[in-house]
């Protein structure tokens, strides 16, 4: 596959980006399958858009909602409304109240433009450092979605992932498919596919017992919402992740914009996790479904930016402001 058609299909105004009458977003629900748009003509098309994860990931979602609120701005609709049921589709990713605070002194198409902007940005730089941290030959683990679909272009644990095997350093990614919803299995997979980096899929429940064979030498993840004390919200299947990880020694490194952090949320305990539909786990069976689990910041060997390594403690190290 050319770099063009790689360009072209995690292209950031093909994610998510506004036209005139309408939020346009790459259907995520229907990757990989199809790769086809969808328009979004109203606040309220774009919350449900949100909530059933067409587009999702938490800085994505920052930026939709970005600029569901321009349009409403343009169209002169109430805006504290708008806010209200956008802020409203998903509790846990705090990049989605982040960017709508952002958007209330200058509502315009312009400012939502210059968010996405600086959060691909961020990603290229946290990319880079977290790059850095990986060796020669590097097996890495990672979880979910956190490429280009995710953040609106480029991505954090993936744009690191990316990164390093531009610098020739990454011999195998293996790909957790991320229950219940394949976040991992669908599109992890098609963006790693279309970049040409190997990978194998594996079931998550496989994890453990691939690090205890020894074919991890690392962990990567991203966030939905990094507490001051630097607990981290992720998707379910984190925790484990870090707990296995630490038992076989090996580091798990988040990677996340600072729009990720919550300096007022002091602990994971004052993070609210999202509970979804029990029916996305079985529909035949009574069913939960957590969508997020926090993960204790003792588990995380250290938290990227793109301002840098930040190490334990991080009450300490966390930067406590977005970076323009
Ligand atoms: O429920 P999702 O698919 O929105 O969950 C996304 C994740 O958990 C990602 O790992 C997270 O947003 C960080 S990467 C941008």
């Amino acid at each position: 596959v050319g770099r063009r058609h790689v360009a072209r299909a995690l292209a950031p105004e093909r994610i998510v980006r506004l036209d005139e009458d309408a939020v346009v977003i790459l259907d995520q629900r229907r990757l990989p399958e199809e790769v086809v748009e969808l328009r979004l003509a109203s606040v309220g098309e774009l919350a449900e858009a949100i909530h059933a994860l067409a587009i999702r990931g938490a800085p994505a979602i920052g930026v939709a909602a970005a600029y569901g609120l321009a349009l409403a701005a343009e169209r002169e609709e109430d805006l504290e409304a708008a806010f209200d049921v956008l802020a409203s589709t998903r509790p846990t990713a705090v990049n989605l109240r982040w960017a709508l605070e952002e958007m209330r002194g200058d509502p315009t198409r312009d400012h939502a433009l210059a968010i996405h902007r600086a959060e691909v940005e961020r990603c290229r730089r946290m990319a880079s450092h977290a790059a850095g941290l990986l060796g020669a030959g590097s097996r890495v683990y990672t979880h979910c979605n956190t490429g280009g679909l995710a953040t609106g272009g480029y991505g954090t644990a993936l744009g690191a992932i990316r990164t390093a095997w531009e610098r020739g350093l990454v011999e195998q990614v293996w790909v957790g498919e991320t229950r219940p919803l394949l976040q991992g299995a669908r599109l992890t997979a098609w963006e790693l596919e279309q970049l040409g980096i190997p990978f194998a899929i594996v079931a998550d429940g496989a994890a453990a017992a691939l690090m205890a064979e020894g074919e991890v030498d690392c962990v990567l993840t991203g966030a939905d919402r990094i507490a001051a004390n630097g607990d981290t919200a992720n998707k379910i299947g984190t925790y484990g992740l870090a707990l296995a990880a630490r038992h076989h020694g090996l580091p798990l490194y988040v990677v996340a914009p600072t729009s990720t952090l919550d300096p007022s949320a002091l602990s994971g305990a004052d993070i609210p996790i999202e509970e979804r539909a029990p029916a996305e786990v079985s529909r035949r069976f009574p069913a939960r479904n957590p969508a997020f689990d926090v993960t204790p910041a003792e588990l995380i060997e250290a938290i990227v930016t793109e301002e840098g390594f930040h190490r334990p403690p991080y009450a300490m190290s966390l930067p406590t402001t977005v970076q323009a």
